[in-house]
């Protein structure tokens, strides 16, 4: 319980700093960022003239400058080194072409070509059908009123279109695209696209986000269930090692009980997240309770790494103090909090760990092999490496006869833990292939049965090995059953089927 108290306070920690950030990110800009340009480096006139800046000849007032620390980079924020921008749309409105003249956005390339052959040329760029603010429309030169720029926002543009057509977007004279009463986004581009065989059309293309639709299908339920299942069954071994009188003074039982309860935590977490839509989380919960299921589950397996080593240090005939399992003990908590905290707040590319379009780990890239599965390898790498250190151990001296029964004790101890550290390890293994796996099939999820059937199976091992293994237990529940026998005489559940 101390354990569980200590952690909760250093991510209390975690919660506060991950929402200062956020208070921080909403800062209030004078435009949209896709309006502004970078002017560092600007002759500023000084105060007697309002401290205006100078660009490329043209003067832009104070109040339409502004530092960012950020860049927004295919619809998506990027943090970049402080700069001045200006809102340079806002002196003379800005017209966007995706492509130079004579070519065309191919939707399905993402990419500019040259018109075939066969077709007609598209249109010149230098005028279009553009609204005044009397409401007439006329075919003017687009540079005695606006600012012309080539550039495509995004990678991936697309267009819009109502019953497999094309809409009629109107400019007009502020700049503003408009089709009825529906303004159209500022991060576009124009290109001619297709009509028919034969006529072009001026259309705005609009960033296409490439998000995650949430899916809560038959594999996410089942997994749900699965690590229901492995709750219970870490619940039921955690109850047992609490009651247990042999385990309740040894730090092998403190050990497993922190264990459980991790395992117990990030479980249910994971859970939570499998069967809640992003959309509906805030971006705070979104941040921070992946942060939360990381830290058990990667403490889960240090705790394991710290049994490991605790075993090699007992068959070594150290005894191990209270201050030495603290002391240990402590700083593996502490290296945890301070990796989840650490996850929360990085960027994978140009994108938050946590907190894009999931609220987990994005399985379109490898960010859970780095920040997940790769603590998780080298937890189990020094559990086997003490493990192999153990071995050797025991098989350099064979029985000392004066503390037989503790080496049995311990030994059984060593047993019934790598059986369990193995199904463990092998669980996990099936969840990287699983991953690995998933994508490369392109699917976007972590998920497929292997992995849900692997989870439940954990559950099962903890029962199978940590219980049914473990002498100390067995003798302990040996003895509830023959107390019951006693004093009842009623047939109780035999619970040393396992
Ligand atoms: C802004 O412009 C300056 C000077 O040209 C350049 O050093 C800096 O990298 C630019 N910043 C961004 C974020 O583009
Ligand atoms: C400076 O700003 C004041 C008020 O905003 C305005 O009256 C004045 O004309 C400005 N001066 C220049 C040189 O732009
Ligand atoms: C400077 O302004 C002119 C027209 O006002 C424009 O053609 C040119 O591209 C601008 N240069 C830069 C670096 O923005
Ligand atoms: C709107 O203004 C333009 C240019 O100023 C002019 O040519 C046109 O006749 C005007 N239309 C109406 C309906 O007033
Ligand atoms: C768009 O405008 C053109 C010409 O003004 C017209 O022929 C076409 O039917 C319009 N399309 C729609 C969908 O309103
Ligand atoms: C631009 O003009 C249109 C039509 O006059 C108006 O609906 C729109 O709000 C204006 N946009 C801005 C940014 O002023
Ligand atoms: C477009 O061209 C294809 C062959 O290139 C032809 O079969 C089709 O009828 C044409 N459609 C129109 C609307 O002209």
């Amino acid at each position: 319980m101390r354990i569980s108290l200590a952690t909760a306070q250093f991510v209390t920690i975690g919660c506060l700093l991950a929402m200062t950030q956020g208070i921080h990110e909403e800062a209030r800009h004078p435009c949209a960022f896709i309006d502004t340009v970078n002017i560092t480096g600007s002759y500023n006139m000084g105060s007697s003239l309002n401290n205006s800046y100078v660009h490329n000849w043209t003067v832009i007032p104070r109040e339409l400058v502004t530092a960012y620390d950020f860049i927004i980079e295919n619809g998506i924020r990027v943090p970049a080194k402080r700069h001045l921008r200006a809102c340079i749309c806002k002196l003379r409105p800005c017209v966007r072409f995706c492509c130079p003249a004579g070519q065309f956005y191919d939707l399905e390339e993402r990419s500019c070509l040259a018109a075939q052959e066969q077709l007609p040329p598209p249109p010149g760029q230098s005028h279009m059908a553009v609204q005044l603010h009397n409401g007439t429309q006329l075919d003017i030169e687009l540079r005695s009123l606006f600012s012309v720029y080539e550039e495509t926002p995004c990678d991936h543009m697309k267009a819009y279109t109502k019953d497999n057509t094309y809409l009629n977007w109107t400019l007009h004279e502020n700049g503003s695209i408009i089709h009825r009463d529906y303004l159209f986004s500022k991060h576009y581009c124009f290109s001619p696209l297709l009509i028919g065989n034969s006529s072009w059309s001026w259309q705005p293309l609009a960033c296409a986000p490439e998000k995650l639709r949430f899916v809560l299908g038959v594999r996410e339920w089942t997994y749900a269930v699965c690590l229901l299942i492995c709750i219970i069954s870490m619940f039921i071994v955690l109850i047992v090692h609490l009651l247990c009188s042999d385990m309740r003074n040894s730090f092998y039982g403190v050990a497993i009980k922190s264990y459980t309860t991790c395992v117990i935590f990030g479980y249910a977490l994971l859970a939570h997240l499998t069967l809640h839509d992003p959309a509906n989380l805030s971006t705070a919960a979104c941040r921070i309770i992946p942060s939360f299921a990381l830290l058990f589950l990667v403490l889960s397996f240090y705790i394991l790494s710290f049994i490991a080593f605790k075993l090699y240090v007992s068959f070594n005939g150290v005894v191990f103090t209270k201050p030495m399992f603290w002391l240990i003990f402590g700083p593996i908590v502490l290296i945890a909090v301070a990796w989840s905290v650490y996850v929360g707040f990085s960027y994978h590319g140009s994108r938050l760990v946590f907190g894009g379009d999931t609220c987990w780990f994005d399985p379109r890239n490898w960010s859970i092999m780095i920040y997940f599965f790769a603590p998780v390898f080298v937890a189990c790498a020094i559990s086997c490496f003490f493990y192999v250190l153990t071995l050797i151990r025991i098989s350099d001296d064979p029985d000392i006869d004066a503390e037989k029964s503790f080496e049995s004790l311990e030994k059984n101890r060593l047993k019934s833990f790598w059986k369990f550290f193995t199904y463990t390890a092998l669980t996990w293994f099936v969840c990287v292939c699983s991953f690995a796996f998933n994508h490369y099939r392109e699917e976007r999820s972590h998920l497929n049965y292997a992995v849900c059937l692997c989870t439940a199976l954990h559950g099962f091992a903890a029962l199978y090995a940590l219980i049914g293994k473990n002498q100390q237990i067995q003798n302990f529940l040996r003895r509830i059953e023959e107390n019951n026998d006693e004093d009842t005489c009623e047939n109780s559940v035999p619970m040393s089927i396992y």
